[in-house]
């Protein structure tokens, strides 16, 4: 459950080992580790943020404002601990995000289409498929592009 007892603040590098150590667990057994690099707990962490629970991490966000366009920001990563799930720690890390990249009024983020639940998820939160693209990531490595207007 959301309530006093969990904290929402901003990532700090000493937070990457834990949460790259449960990743493949979290996102149950596939391997996704490597996707999510140190960088967003040193050069992101005014956008990148965990959720802790009694001190101990149950929940991260990594996103960050676009270099490119002035009005937009984009989430690469969230990841709630399966026991955590369905309590609204993920709809917490999202708020607090918007709120980190305001002004800005276009969030972006994609995934794999095989993720349904974070299809469904992102679906909860109000973004909208923007497309699917076949080689979004490269050949075959297909993405559904997601979007949300503030
Ligand atoms: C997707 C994930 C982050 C959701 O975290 P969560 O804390 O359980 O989500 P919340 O409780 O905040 O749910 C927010 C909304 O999304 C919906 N939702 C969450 N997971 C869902 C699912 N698997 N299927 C359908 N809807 C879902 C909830 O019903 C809720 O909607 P509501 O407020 O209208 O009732 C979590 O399941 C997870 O870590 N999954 C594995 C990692 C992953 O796939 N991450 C996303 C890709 S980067």
């Amino acid at each position: 459950m959301t309530g006093p007892s969990l904290v929402i603040r901003p990532a700090e590098p000493s937070d990457y080992a834990f949460v790259s150590g449960v990743l493949d667990d979290w996102w149950g057994g596939r391997q996704m580790a490597a996707m999510l690099p140190k960088l967003f707990f040193v050069h992101f962490r005014d956008t990148s943020f965990v959720a802790e629970r009694d001190g101990r991490i149950v929940g991260f966000l990594c996103g960050f404002r676009s270099q490119t366009f002035d009005d937009e920001a984009y989430i690469h990563f969230v990841g709630v601990a399966p026991g955590e799930r369905g309590a609204g720690i993920a709809r917490s890390l999202y708020k607090r995000f918007f709120d980190s990249v305001a002004p800005r009024t276009v969030v972006r983020a994609v995934t794999s289409p095989v993720n349904e639940q974070s299809v469904a998820f992102h679906h909860a939160l109000g973004f909208d498929i923007e497309r699917v693209d076949t080689d979004y990531d490269g050949l075959g490595e297909a993405r559904v592009l997601l979007v949300k207007h503030l």
